[in-house]
């Protein structure tokens, strides 16, 4: 195949099934649902071959308002691999995110790709998963109200250092919120979806371990006997306790930021990651 015979093109609903064979063939668990979610909230490229339009390339960009955007989903065909198409197609969602901060999580394979673009090693994240036990925690722990999502994407946001109002509303669509009660008022919430092989807890956002072991020991008795995954930055000290519960280490990634800005200490902290493609 000639490099005049592909095209880059926005990512549209026409490309998930090529996308998901390319995660599938990369060992990623993701299923058509799992890339329906990330294009809902994301816009990005297909690299896509003439004639024919087969998917041999995907990258997505997640917009955090102006505030800061997640780069996920770079996947290139492993036949194609090696010839330039990761570069283009990574150059494609700079170009996209104009001056948002960037972030990513990398794997081994991506890691030299964005060393090269500039990003910057921040943290590491490490892939928990298992079956989930039933062992709650004391702790008042209750489903969210609706009216209480504006206050979760308010601590999301002070956490996280972006406003991700898109993507907590759309997780309250699709998955289930636990709060921490303090005094009638959310003080932290775990969210539970479908996703890949099981479920994904996450994100975790509250203010010490202890609530987040708290709200996490919830949301695993609540899909007891059933697979269920959580990543987490491994500074939040969480991984011992995860494999307590039966929550193996299988893996993980490295968080990456472009530019890497210094931020103050926050009052809230992500304890996991809605998942690795959206941080
Ligand atoms: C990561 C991936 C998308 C890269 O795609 P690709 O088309 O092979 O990438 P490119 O050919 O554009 O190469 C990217 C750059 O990384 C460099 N590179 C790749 N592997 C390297 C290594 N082991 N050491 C040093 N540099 C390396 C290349 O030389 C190239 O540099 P250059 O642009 O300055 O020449 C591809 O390997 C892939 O799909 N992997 C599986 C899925 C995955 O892990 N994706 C990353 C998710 S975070």
């Amino acid at each position: 195949m000639t490099a005049k015979a592909i095209e880059l093109v926005a990512f549209g609903p026409e490309h998930l099934k090529g996308a998901l064979a390319l995660s599938q063939q990369a060992g990623w668990p993701h299923r058509i649902e799992d890339w329906q979610t990330a294009l809902a909230l994301s816009t990005g490229f297909a690299a896509v071959s003439r004639p024919g339009n087969d998917v041999i390339g995907t990258v997505l960009l997640t917009s955090y308002r102006d505030d800061a955007a997640s780069i996920s989903m770079v996947l290139v065909a492993k036949a194609m691999r090696g010839r330039g198409l990761g570069r283009k197609l990574m150059e494609a969602a700079l170009a996209l995110a104009g001056n948002r901060p960037l972030r990513l999580v990398a794997t081994d394979d991506g890691l030299p790709l964005y060393q090269k673009l500039n990003f910057e090693r921040t943290g590491v994240i490490a892939q928990h998963q298992g079956i989930a036990r039933s062992s709650p925690l004391p702790a008042a722990i209750r489903p969210i109200m609706p009216a209480e999502i504006p206050t979760a994407i308010e601590l999301d946001r002070v956490a996280f250092g972006a406003d991700r109002a898109d993507l907590i509303s759309h997780l309250a669509k699709i998955g289930s919120f636990a709060v921490l009660d303090r005094a009638g008022a959310p003080a932290g919430f775990a969210v539970l979806r479908p996703f890949g092989r099981g479920e994904v807890i996450g994100p975790v956002v509250t203010k010490d371990v202890g609530d987040a072991k708290a709200l996490i020991a919830h949301v695993l008795a609540s899909c007891a006997g059933r697979f269920v995954r959580i990543d987490t930055d491994i500074t939040t000290g969480l991984g011992p306790w995860l494999i307590d519960q039966g929550l193996d280490h299988v893996g993980g990634g490295v968080a990456m930021r472009r530019p890497v800005v210094a931020r103050s200490a926050a009052p809230f902290t992500t304890f996991a990651l809605a998942n690795q493609a959206l941080g």
